[in-house]
């Protein structure tokens, strides 16, 4: 018997696997998905039957319990599989896993520590592959965060976000969020913990289309003038180490009182969690009243959902097709 061919292969790799109009439209398609679930309605029908692999290379709280609730909610089911109870651990490579897995399951979430793991994962794999976060982009996050930062808001337009900290993979996925959604991006950063120049090149092209703009400084304070969200991020992420001289740099790029009262009273304090309290941020400014972190948490279930559908169901709107 022949081995079915997915009609729809998407794969969210980067955030930027979206078009701006896909980006809006799956935002608020959480929306509605998010509205649907407070109201009680039936949602059980959309994933009936779908099966979800989730590879994890390394930790996670809100993205593995983000989608396998999801999946749960959905109707649908998720299988959590870390690296090392997978024959991958004892050298079976990205490849084969990819192709077995895909005779099984309806699509594919993993965390990897190299980007190149999730696009050869994809290269091989026939059904759908999303990116749990990579040393490269952090999609499901960014994009995520932009639900929360409309609700919070009102909407994108004219409004702008500072990154301070470390230029990670989550500072990547916010550019080309932002600039999918038409929201200004401003990254300020010291010098050894600079942006990838290709992520900014390709999210300066897409703002150019949606009307947002894309800068990277290297002052805070300036960074801050005039914004409506603070975010940051750990300084050293899953994977990666920072001599003493960096972090003792980053310092200056901690998000404090002086730094929100610099940003201006209505400024809210993002942060994708999990988070080192007294470090990147202080405890005044994560718990505070400006602190959305809890729904910026809360978002990525609705998000994930939103995303499940598209990629595995005729019943949501159609955005990837
Ligand atoms: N923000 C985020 O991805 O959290 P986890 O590492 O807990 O999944
Ligand atoms: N930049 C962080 C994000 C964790 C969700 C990391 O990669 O560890």
């Amino acid at each position: 018997m022949a081995v079915p061919t997915m009609t729809k292969t998407f794969h969210l790799l980067t955030d930027d696997d979206l078009t701006p109009a896909q980006a809006t439209a799956l935002i608020d398609f959480a929306a509605q998905l998010k509205a649907d679930h407070y109201a009680g309605k039936p949602q059980h029908h959309y994933l009936a039957g779908k099966t979800l692999a989730m590879i994890f290379q390394k930790p996670s709280t809100r993205t593995r319990v983000a989608f396998e609730a999801g999946m749960a909610q959905l109707g649908g089911h998720a299988l959590y599989l870390s690296t090392n109870d997978l024959q991958l651990g004892r050298g079976e490579t990205i490849a084969d896993t990819a192709r077995v897995l895909s005779r099984y399951v309806n699509a594919i979430m993993a965390r990897v520590y190299k980007h190149q793991d999730i696009v050869e994962l994809a290269a091989y794999a026939t059904v759908p592959v999303i990116n749990g976060l990579s040393d490269l982009a952090h999609p499901t996050q960014g994009l995520a965060d932009m639900l929360t930062v409309k609700e919070h808001l009102g909407g994108w337009a004219g409004r702008t976000l500072a990154y301070l900290g470390c230029a990670n993979n989550m500072a990547h996925s916010l550019v080309l969020s932002g600039a999918l959604v038409g929201l200004n991006v401003r990254i300020a950063c010291p010098p050894h913990c600079q942006p990838d120049p290709a992520i900014i090149a390709r999210a300066q092209a897409i703002a150019r289309q949606t009307g947002a703009t894309i800068a990277v400084l290297s002052d805070p304070w300036q960074a801050v003038q005039g914004v409506d969200i603070v975010y940051t991020d750990v300084w050293v992420s899953m994977g990666q180490s920072l001599s003493q001289e960096a972090l003792d740099a980053l310092q200056a790029y901690q998000v404090n009182e002086e730094i929100m009262t610099a940003a201006g009273p209505g400024a809210i304090f993002m942060h994708c969690l999990p988070m080192y309290r007294g470090q990147e941020a202080t405890a005044e400014v994560a718990d505070g009243p400006r602190s959305v972190i809890f729904d910026q948490a809360e978002n990525r279930l609705h998000l994930h959902k939103a995303l499940l559908v598209e990629l595995l169901s005729d019943a949501g709107p159609g955005i990837l097709k």
